[in-house]
This record gives structure tokens, C-alpha cells and sequence, in this order.
């Protein structure tokens, strides 16, 4: 049955890419997380989604630019009174220690490459031995091939939001296990083709319910929603359908 994921937590009441927004995923019985990482100026792991903190948190500039112990002086939760710092990878994989959730890591190294950061993201999978619930994605492959190669017992997934050819045979090519892509540009067949060769769909980002029903309906592997609590409600009356 179709899995749902929280893309960026349960980002549609709170905060993205807060532990609020991950404890709530998972409170609401998620299968698994989405969420951004970035490297700080002194090589820690971030979870953040833009380049800069300005839409999300009370600083300005990029998270380049931050030493951690800056960096966290900010408050990431601008949706409630709740205060609360950007959260380290290290700290979401602790917590992870106390749950089953599986997590889809992406790696935001488009558009700066941040030198080092599939090494640190996966020494730090492998000391928390979470290789089994991780799923590393990127919009850029080179990067999804580089986990590949350091890590071959880790899930990659390539994103992308353009109309592929037979993704599947693209993933093989690339070693993937799976495929992220923009919900817009797969259609069912698609689906059908990458899951029938063996290839996981997992596309973004699905809140409407239609777009939820006709993925449960087809048996996609996993759906990624800002609101994981409506698409298990609807996935609930899914199944209980005679
Ligand atoms: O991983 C799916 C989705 O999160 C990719 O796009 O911009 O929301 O990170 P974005
Ligand atoms: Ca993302």
C-alpha cells in the first residue's frame, strides 16, 4: 500500500523542517519524512530547505555563511510562538532512534555543490546504522551517484520536474532504487512502468485529493504531502472500500 511521507515534516500546520514539524509527522502515523539538508561555514549538517534563512527563520543570509552555533540562534518557527533553533541532521537521526519512520534526505547541493557533503550526510547515517530507513535524493545526479558509490547500501533517488523517458531505465543507469519526480509530469503509466521494473515512485508534492486518491488507486510506493494527516485519512477510507 502506498506510503506517506511528510514532506518537510508536517509542513502544512507546522513549521517546515522543524522537529515540531517531524514529531507531528509522526505522531500522525506517517510512513516517513522528506527534508532539506545544507552545510553550515563550518561543515555541519543542516536541515533547511532555501540556500538562505530568510523565508523561514528571524536571520538573514546564506546558511553558508552561518558557523553552526550562529546558525542556531535563530528561530526556524515563524508559524507559532514556539521558538525553536534549525534542526542539525544529527539531531533528527537521534530521534529517529526512538521511532520506525523511514527518511528521504535531500540533499540541496544544486545550486552551491558544498564540497563534502555526501561523505558527512552518509558517515552520519551509517553511526546512527539508519541505512536501512534512508533514502538520499538530489535534483543533482552527479551527487546521487556519488552516494551511490560511497554508500551502495543506501536507497538514491534522483528528482526531477521534467517529463522523462522511461525513467526507469534512466534510474538503472544510475544505480537508483527509486524515483522522486514533480507530481505533474508522471502520468500512470509511467508509474506503472518504473514500480513494474522494479523502480520506487515517490512523486511530490501531492495535498489534493484527487491527486492522493489516484495515486492510492494505482499503488504508487509512497505519495510526499505537506499534510500527512489527510492523506492518511483519505488512504483509511481507502482501504476499508469493499
Ligand atoms: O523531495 C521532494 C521535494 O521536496 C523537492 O522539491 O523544492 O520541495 O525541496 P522541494
Ligand atoms: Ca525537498
Amino acid at each position: 500500500m502506498t506510503q506517506i511521507f511528510a514532506h518537510r515534516g508536517y509542513s502544512a500546520l507546522f513549521a517546515e523542517n522543524t522537529m515540531s514539524a517531524f514529531i507531528a509527522a509522526e505522531k500522525a502515523n506517517a510512513d516517513g519524512l522528506e527534508l532539506d539538508v545544507q552545510l553550515t561555514k563550518d561543515g555541519e549538517v543542516v536541515v533547511i530547505h532555501d540556500e538562505k534563512v530568510d523565508r523561514t527563520t528571524s536571520g538573514s543570509g546564506f546558511v553558508k555563511d552561518y558557523t553552526f552555533n550562529e546558525l542556531r540562534k535563530l528561530n526556524a518557527n515563524k508559524k507559532s510562538a514556539k521558538i525553536e533553533p534549525i534542526p542539525s541532521l544529527i539531531q533528527v537521526l537521534e530521534w529517529m532512534q526512538s521511532n520506525q519512520l523511514v527518511c528521504n534526505i535531500e540533499l540541496k547541493n544544486n545550486l552551491f555543490p558544498y564540497e563534502g557533503m555526501e561523505e558527512k550526510v552518509i558517515q552520519l547515517v551509517r553511526n546512527y546504522n539508519l541505512m536501512d530507513r534512508i533514502i538520499l535524493s538530489s535534483f543533482n545526479h552527479y551527487s546521487i551517484v556519488l552516494c551511490y558509490r560511497i554508500a551502495p547500501e543506501i536507497e538514491t533517488a534522483p528528482l526531477f520536474n521534467e517529463r522523462i523517458y522511461m525513467p526507469w531505465v534512466y534510474a538503472q543507469s544510475i544505480r537508483a532504487k527509486g524515483i522522486h519526480p514533480k507530481l505533474a509530469t508522471i502520468t500512470d503509466d509511467i508509474i506503472d512502468g518504473a514500480i513494474k521494473n522494479g523502480i520506487a515512485v515517490r512523486p511530490y508534492t501531492v495535498n489534493k485529493d484527487n491527486d492522493i486518491s489516484r495515486l492510492l488507486k494505482i499503488n504508487c510506493t509512497a505519495l510526499i504531502t505537506d499534510d500527512p494527516v489527510k492523506a492518511i485519512k483519505i488512504k483509511q477510507q481507502f482501504e476499508k472500500r469493499p
